[in-house]
């Protein structure tokens, strides 16, 4: 961590949750909870809960929840020192310098100024843009049925007819021709000296997922070549890390994202309202982009060009994609050739039919496979299953792969048991591909023991947090250690310390977690709720059991796992005789 823990806290308390959530979504007092609509999945009817006391949220539906560090981490996908960051300025609290080393600090500035170099182009485009000397390329992107509105939200721009005006201008603001050479705004050679990179083109700045300008892409207004140029990769401009219009549609919310080839389709698919549209830059999507998309969807739908060049950048993005565990969907845009096209013709109605039909990758794959059949040939069509058996031995899971062989039986009309032979030949002499971890689900598991233990663990520390005056009555019997989970060991040890000092804090216990996924679950623990009951005599019932549960849980763990170890055998003992004595107790909620 790189602040100081107190400083942390400071930031956290001086953020009211209620506050900085109102900002985003629209809540309601119910009680002593804030209720609305779920930011992190889609619902119709609040369970979403922000609790001031506790200065926490938790969404009973997806099982999102945390402080207000989290939330920003959630929901503008920061890191722990971004929302830290955001939040310090937010309560005017000046954070210390972070201590680089100077090789550090040399290419830091390095980088800020190739950002402040492209921003400072970028702006000079927008500007050019709405000049006379910009009338063409106005016209051009008016002319490709881009609203005013869709050119300013993008940035847009112009660079004019002359092959020496950006650098001009940026020189006269005080760069350098090293860095206006290494920004791949200019190049340089003997007989012309500087002449900018872009001229006569229309300008797409392309931003990192901060809205910040790494880069350019220029299309000529017609058909000469190259259609776009883009900017050179620089030590801001990884083009294997970064894709067009994620910065938009990070937040965009709609459950997937539209992945296609282009910047006019992303940008003309944001005009239509599909604002969860990216588009690699002007490279092959690569494993990076993947793993970047994977921070903000399980679900990708491919949309690339109906041509043959498209089906292949899409059989390539599928394989991509199953390599970092996600399945894509794709598209058909038949009978246009791209989204932009396809919605300029059709709209965005027809275009959310399309969405909604995109086709399961592994049937694609398929469908285009048996293109290389010719199925009336009883020899081909025997090749052609053969060729399906080997894909779908890409399945290491038995039951994923068993509802594929269904399917794909059914569908190519092939006998079940038949295609079931020869995936189980092929898996015996290639051997099946290796597990792919899948992506954590916001869906809830089945029950299962552990889970069951797991849930009466939580109960008890919610319980505690809701009522620390129960504290005293139960610590004779529950440590820390009678948790099983690592995390829940941790949080128990934080607020077991705290309660013992008569204070409770839970939502500072989330910031001693980095990572959203375990402020999460840490969150989970805070506000696990318990069925709604009547009387005293049913609540101490209830949380009587809970803790008798938790005690036992423990000691048959401990006794379970009972060797030569002499502290372990001390403590099955006593927590024998804590679970004997705690059978018989009353726990009074008073
Ligand atoms: P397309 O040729 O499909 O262009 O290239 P497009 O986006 O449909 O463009 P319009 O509609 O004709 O204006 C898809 C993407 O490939 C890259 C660009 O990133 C483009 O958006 N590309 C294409 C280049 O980098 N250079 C080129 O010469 C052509
Ligand atoms: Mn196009």
């Amino acid at each position: 961590m790189y602040y100081p823990d107190e400083l942390i806290e400071e930031i956290r308390a001086k953020n009211d949750i209620v506050d900085v959530i109102s900002g985003y979504v629209r809540l309601q007092k119910k009680g002593s909870n804030h209720f609305g609509l779920c930011p992190f999945h889609n619902e119709k009817s609040p369970s979403f809960s922000v609790s001031q006391p506790k200065q926490m949220y938790y969404c009973f539906g997806c099982g999102a929840g945390g402080n207000v560090i989290t939330f920003l981490m959630e929901y503008e996908n920061y890191t722990f020192q971004e929302a830290v960051k955001v939040l310090a300025d937010r309560a005017g609290i000046a954070l210390p310098e972070m201590e680089y080393s100077e090789e550090m600090r040399k290419a830091e500035s390095h980088r800020s100024r190739l950002l402040q170099i492209n921003k400072e182009a970028a702006t000079y485009f927008y500007y050019q843009l709405r000049q006379p000397q910009g009338q063409l390329g106005y016209e051009y992107l008016k002319e490709r049925k881009l609203s005013e509105e869709t050119m300013k939200h993008f940035g847009l721009g112009y660079a004019n007819k002359y092959s020496d005006d950006l650098t001009k201008y940026l020189k006269a603001k005080g760069y350098s021709e090293g860095l206006i050479r290494e920004a791949g705004l200019a190049n340089a050679d003997e007989k012309h000296g500087m002449y900018d990179k872009f001229w006569n083109r229309v300008m797409f700045p392309i931003q990192d997922i901060n809205h910040r300008v790494i880069g350019f892409g220029g299309r000529v207004m017609g058909d000469a070549k190259p259609k776009y140029l883009n900017s050179p990769e620089t030590p801001v401009f990884d083009k294997s890390r970064n894709l067009y219009g994620l910065n938009f549609a990070r937040t965009s919310r709609k459950g997937n994202i539209i992945l296609c080839e282009g910047y006019m389709d992303v940008i003309a698919m944001h005009q239509a309202g599909f604002t969860q549209a990216v588009a690699s830059l002007g490279t092959a999507f690569t494993s990076g982009q993947a793993n970047l998309l994977h921070r903000y969807t399980d679900a990708v739908l491919l949309c690339y060009d109906s041509d043959g060049a498209g089906v292949n950048a899409a059989l390539r993005a599928i394989s991509i994609l199953r390599e970092v565990g996600m399945t894509g969907k794709v598209m058909n845009l038949e009978p246009y050739k791209d989204p932009d096209e396809f919605i300029k013709n059709l709209g965005a109605e027809e275009f959310q039919k399309r969405i909604d039909a995109a086709e399961n990758s592994f049937f694609f794959e398929i469908r285009i496979l048996q293109k290389e059949f010719d199925l009336s040939d009883p020899e081909e069509k025997t090749k052609f299953h053969r060729a399906i058996a080997k894909k779908l031995c890409e399945f290491s899971e038995e039951v994923e792969r068993e509802n594929y062989i269904e399917a794909v039986a059914s569908k190519y009309h092939i006998g079940f048991d038949n295609l079931r032979r020869l995936v189980q030949t092929y898996a015996a002499q290639t051997g099946l591909a290796k597990p792919v971890e899948r992506p954590k689900s916001g869906v809830q598991k089945k029950n299962t023991p552990e889970e069951g233990i797991k849930r009466t663990q939580k109960l008890l520390l919610t319980w505690l947090v809701e009522q620390p005056q129960l504290y005293p009555k139960i610590k004779k019997y529950i440590s820390p250690q009678d948790f099983t989970e690592e995390l829940y060991v941790k949080v128990a040890e934080k607020l077991f310390a705290d309660l013992e000092k008569g204070t409770v804090n839970p939502a500072a216990i989330i910031s001693m977690f980095e990572d959203p996924q375990e402020q999460n679950e840490a969150a989970a623990l805070f506000n696990t709720k318990l069925m709604e009951m009547e009387t005293k005599q049913e609540k101490e019932k209830a949380f009587h059991d809970i803790v008798y549960a938790v005690k036992r849980n423990s000691y048959l763990y401990d006794s379970g796992r009972l060797g030569s170890d002499v502290a372990a055998l001390q403590r099955v003992i006593e927590g024998k005789r804590q679970l004997e004595e705690l059978g018989k107790a009353h726990i009074s909620l008073d």
